[in-house]
């Protein structure tokens, strides 16, 4: 199994860039068209001198959605460095007056904040991303991320909820092979990373839906009998071996239950 984290390096980020702009891929198109419809709300709930945290940014669209003159701070957190750069770059051209701050890092641990931004800190965990955690290690995440926010915090949480199979299914499996493209970066970057010679070729992609769990499974699987190496180490797979790459759970009302 290997944690999602590790999709993101500027590959990864970039192939996640084009599945959000795929017709089968509907999270993100979705949940765009509900926060222009709840920014309008949100302004009249929280005041003034926002400071706004975004856990695992990306391109930071979903929060440009959000950000109006009562956010002064607005932290976008990624692990993806480079994308981070970018992405806060651009979000600097739109609101010249914002004053951003990016962090890098791991979103499950808990962030010191810089002691000059306001204490109303609104905190954003969108695209589903709760559902990429293995071992109920959202708990962790969860618990973090309240104290990063402190006190008067709070924390949105987009989630995606259970639809027709098929919809689902496809939405991880789509038309153009970009979703695979995304997954078999992995391999790419253990190879740049670990100086190994795997073949991208020798793995196919497969995900679906398991119902028994309500996640979308991802897997890359071995078309045959392989060894690698890594430091002098010996690695073996066998042939139709299945490395993990995701879980992308989905949610009923109830199911997701903090
Ligand atoms: N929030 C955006 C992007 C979702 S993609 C949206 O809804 O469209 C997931 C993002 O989280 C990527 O930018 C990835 O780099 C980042 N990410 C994934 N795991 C992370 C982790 N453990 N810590 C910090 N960022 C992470
Ligand atoms: C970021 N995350 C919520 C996406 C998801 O739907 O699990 C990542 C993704 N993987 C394949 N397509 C999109």
């Amino acid at each position: 199994k290997i944690p999602s984290k590790f999709h993101y390096d500027l590959n990864g980020s970039i192939y996640f860039e084009k599945i959000t702009k795929l017709k089968e891929y509907y999270v993100t198109r979705i949940e765009k068209k509900i926060l222009k419809q709840v920014s309008n709300e949100m302004k009249n709930i929280f005041g003034t001198n926002l400071t706004f945290v975004e856990f695992g940014s990306g391109a930071t669209d979903k929060i440009g959605i959000l950000i109006n003159d009562q956010v002064k701070f607005c932290m976008p957190l990624d692990i993806s460095y480079d994308f981070l750069l970018k992405s806060s770059i651009k979000l600097a051209k739109s609101f010249p007056n914002l004053i951003i701050m990016p962090a890098y890092g791991d979103y499950i641990n808990k962030f010191k904040l810089p002691k000059q931004i306001s204490k109303k800190r609104i905190g954003f965990f969108l695209g589903s991303s709760i559902g990429n955690f293995y071992e109920k290690k959202e708990k962790i995440f969860l618990q973090n991320a309240r104290k990063t926010l402190g006190k008067n915090g709070c924390l949105f949480v987009g989630v995606d909820l259970i639809k027709n199979k098929k919809i689902i299914e496809k939405a991880y499996n789509d038309s153009k092979g970009t979703t695979a493209k995304f997954n078999f970066n992995l391999l790419s970057r253990i190879n740049k990373v670990f100086k190994t010679k795997l073949k991208l070729k020798d793995f196919k992609y497969f995900s679906h839906f398991n119902e028994k769990n309500n996640s979308v499974e991802s897997f890359l699987i071995s078309k045959k009998d392989q060894k690698f190496i890594i430091d002098n180490k010996k690695f073996f797979f066998k042939k139709n071996e299945k490395i993990q790459t995701e879980v992308s759970k989905k949610f009923t009302l109830n199911s997701f239950k903090i």
